[in-house]
């Protein structure tokens, strides 16, 4: 307990090190984003192995880093590449960079995904706006002895993900034309998709897209008081009579073009947030 509170410290002072802004906003940059990084006015870039306590990147396609800077005026530090749980990590690992996002200043997760569309109105590279989530882990990232420092014992989930921001979030898509759905993203360990029988099932939960990340990053920041925001982007369509053996590099396509209309919906979001999410 001690020990994580100590890590986040170093982590937190080392990053201070680097970059001396404050940043509002933690942004998690999921497959297919990489254009939005591009658009971050750099101050700092650190290699997440230069950071103290830092796990490392094992998934090609992502990079490992964390961008520091503004977007839109609005400080920010984004991860270029997460932690996933099916790559071997704790679950107090994959979440501790939001840990460090929070030690550094930020009141605010904006948390992005590559995911499966189990809706079927749902569409190849649609965006959908997290409203809840379903948490199929077999694990939580706030197991064990709680730090009250870091957040209370038993956060609540009543609201997840922030009402203001999720309106705000579909009156900007209204403004540039985009189109954004709303959906519970239901959060598996992977790495395996799912057969058939597991799709409906996660349909009858009331699941409208599957994915295997964001939700214990969120689950963290909630821990740690701040509001999140998370984005999915389509990538593959879990039409359990329909369904077709995925590709990768289609899936990679497909988080690509979702990718670019949340290049233009993410920046318009933040130049419209409120004075302070957490007022
Ligand atoms: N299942 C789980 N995770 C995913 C999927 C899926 O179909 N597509 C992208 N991430």
């Amino acid at each position: 307990m001690l020990e994580l509170w100590n890590q986040i410290d170093e982590a937190a002072a080392y990053i201070r090190s680097q970059w001396s802004g404050t940043p509002r906003v933690g942004l998690i940059l999921g497959t297919g984003l990489g254009g939005l990084a591009e658009q971050i006015v750099q101050e700092a870039c650190i290699d997440y192995d230069k950071v103290p306590h830092f796990p490392r990147s094992t998934v090609e396609s992502h990079a490992g880093r964390l961008v520091c800077g503004t977007l839109r005026g609005v400080p920010i530090v984004a991860m270029e590449g997460r932690f996933h749980y099916y790559e071997g990590y704790s679950l107090k690992q994959v979440t501790f960079p939001v840990r460090v996002m929070r030690a550094l200043g930020a009141e605010m997760l904006l948390v992005t995904n590559a995911a499966g569309g189990i809706n079927p109105q749902l569409d190849l590279a649609d965006v959908v706006v997290m409203e809840d989530h379903i948490n199929l882990m077999p694990d939580s990232p706030l197991r064990g002895v709680n730090d009250d420092r870091l957040g209370p014992r038993w956060p609540d989930l009543c609201e997840p993900y922030s009402r203001e921001l999720i309106e705000l979030s579909r009156s900007t898509a209204l403004e540039l034309g985009l189109h954004v759905a709303k959906g519970v993203y239901v959060c598996v360990p992977g790495p395996n998709l799912e057969t058939r029988a597991e799709y409906r099932m996660l349909k009858l939960l009331g699941a409208d897209v599957v994915g295997m990340s964001s939700v214990p990053e969120a689950i963290v920041a909630i821990h740690a008081g701040m509001k999140v925001l998370g984005y999915s982007i389509v990538t593959d369509l879990c039409l359990p009579d329909h369904l077709e053996p995925v590709e990768v590099p289609k899936i990679l396509a497909n988080a690509a073009k979702g990718g670019e209309k949340l290049a233009k919906l993410i920046p318009a979001v933040l130049e419209r947030l409120p004075r302070s999410t957490n007022s």
